[in-house]
C-alpha cells in the first residue's frame, strides 16, 4: 500500500507586525482585553499595495522547494487553500504555479475556510494513495487583513496574514504519514460567520461598499461554542477510530483561532496543554495558514513515530480532525 507523507514544511509571514498597542490606538481595546479573551500579542500584516495571497503562498512554497531540494518538474499537483484568493478567478493556485514555474503539474484552489488545510491534506493524501500522483504541494495561505474591518474591535484583533506549505510524497514505508481523518461539514454556519457581499448573491456595487458589506461578519459567541464542541468531538472520534486515547498522542496541532478555544478543547477531551502546539500569540488567526505555520514552527520538535493529531473548525461550518504518524 502507498502512504502519503509530509517530507518538508515551508512558511512565510510578512515583515510588518501589528501589535496590541498599535491596535489600541486604532480601536477602543487594550492589550489586557486581547490577551485575556483571545491570547494574541501580535499578528503579521501584508501592507505592500498590490500584493495578495499568492505572494505569501509563493514565498512559503519557494522556501519549501529550497529546503527539500525537490526538482520542481517532478511536482504533480499544487493545491492552494484560501478564503482570500487574489481574484475571483483565475485561481490563486494557477498564479502560484506560474510564479513557481512548475511545468508538469496541475493546480486548483480548495475553499474550506479555516479548515482548508485539513481538507486539502486529506485530498492530497487520497490522490497519492490512489497511485496516480507522487508529489503534491499543499499551501494554506490567507490575507485576512483584506477582509477585516479595522474599525470593528470585536474582529480586527483576531486575524493576521501568512502562508504555510508542505510537500506530500508517496512512500511504501509502513505505518507513517496520513493515517486517517474524520472530516465533516454541517452547513448551518452561514448566519454566524460570513462575508455578505462580493459573491454571486450580492455582487460588489456602490451600495455594498457604502454599507460596508465587504467585511468579515461573525457572531463570536456562537462560533466559539461550535468550535469547542466540534473540534473536541472530532479529536475524540479520530482517537476512537484508531483505538487510541489522549495518552497515545504526542502532539495536537489545532487551528489557531483563539487561545481560549484551544484551552477549552483541551479541557473538554482531557488533554494536557503541554501536548498542544500553540503559536497564536505571534501570528493571530491566519485562517487556512494556521496549521501549516504551526507545523513550520514546531517541526524541529517532532520525532519519527510521533502521533500527531490535526484539528480545525471554520465557516460553514466545516470541521474535523486527522491522525498523522510523523
Ligand atoms: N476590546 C475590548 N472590548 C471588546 C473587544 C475588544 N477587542 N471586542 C469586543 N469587546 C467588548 C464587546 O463590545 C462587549 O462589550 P459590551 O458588553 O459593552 O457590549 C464585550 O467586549 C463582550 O463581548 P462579547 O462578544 O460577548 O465577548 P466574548 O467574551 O464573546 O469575546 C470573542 C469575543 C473574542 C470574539 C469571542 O467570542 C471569540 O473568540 N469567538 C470566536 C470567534 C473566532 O475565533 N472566530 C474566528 C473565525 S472562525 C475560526 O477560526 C474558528
Amino acid at each position: 500500500k502507498i502512504h502519503a507523507v509530509i517530507t518538508g514544511v515551508g512558511g512565510y509571514v510578512p515583515d510588518y507586525v501589528l501589535n496590541n498597542e498599535e491596535l489600541s490606538r486604532m480601536v477602543d481595546t487594550s492589550d489586557e482585553w486581547i490577551m485575556t479573551r483571545v491570547g494574541i500579542k501580535e499578528r503579521h500584516i501584508l501592507t505592500e499595495e498590490g500584493l495578495g495571497t499568492s505572494y505569501m503562498a509563493r514565498k512559503a512554497a519557494k522556501q519549501l522547494l529550497k529546503k527539500t531540494g525537490v526538482d520542481p518538474d517532478t511536482i504533480d499537483a499544487l493545491i492552494v487553500t484560501t478564503t482570500t484568493p487574489d481574484y475571483k478567478f483565475p485561481s490563486t493556485a494557477s498564479i502560484v504555479l506560474g510564479k513557481l514555474g512548475l511545468k508538469n503539474a496541475f493546480a486548483f484552489d480548495l475553499e474550506a475556510a479555516c479548515c482548508g488545510f485539513l481538507y486539502s491534506l486529506d485530498v492530497a493524501a487520497t490522490m497519492i494513495e490512489s497511485g496516480r500522483y507522487k508529489k503534491i504541494i499543499v499551501i494554506g495561505a490567507d490575507k485576512m487583513s483584506s477582509l477585516v474591518d479595522y474599525t470593528d474591535r470585536a474582529t480586527c484583533v483576531l486575524f493576521g496574514d501568512g502562508a504555510g506549505a508542505v510537500l506530500v510524497e508517496a512512500t511504501e514505508e509502513e505505518n507513517v504519514g496520513v493515517q486517517n481523518s474524520f472530516l465533516r461539514t454541517d452547513g448551518i454556519g452561514l448566519p454566524f460567520l460570513h462575508m455578505k457581499a462580493g459573491g454571486s448573491v450580492c455582487p460588489p456595487s456602490h451600495f455594498t461598499v457604502d454599507h460596508r458589506l465587504h467585511y468579515l461578519y461573525q457572531e463570536g459567541r456562537t462560533v466559539f461554542r461550535y468550535a469547542v464542541t466540534d473540534m473536541g468531538n472530532d479529536v475524540e472520534e479520530v482517537l476512537k477510530r484508531n483505538e487510541m486515547t489522549t495518552e497515545d498522542v504526542n502532539w495536537v496541532i489545532p487551528h489557531e483561532a483563539n487561545l481560549r478555544i484551544i484551552e477549552a478543547v483541551a479541557k473538554r477531551i482531557n488533554l494536557p496543554l503541554e501536548k498542544v502546539v500553540v503559536n497564536i500569540q505571534r501570528y493571530g488567526n491566519t485562517s487556512a495558514a494556521t496549521i501549516p505555520l504551526a507545523l513550520w514552527d514546531h517541526e524541529r520538535h517532532l520525532k519519527k513515530g510521533d502521533n500527531v493529531i490535526f484539528t480545525a473548525f471554520g465557516a460553514g461550518f466545516v470541521h474535523g480532525a486527522s491522525y498523522y504518524k510523523w
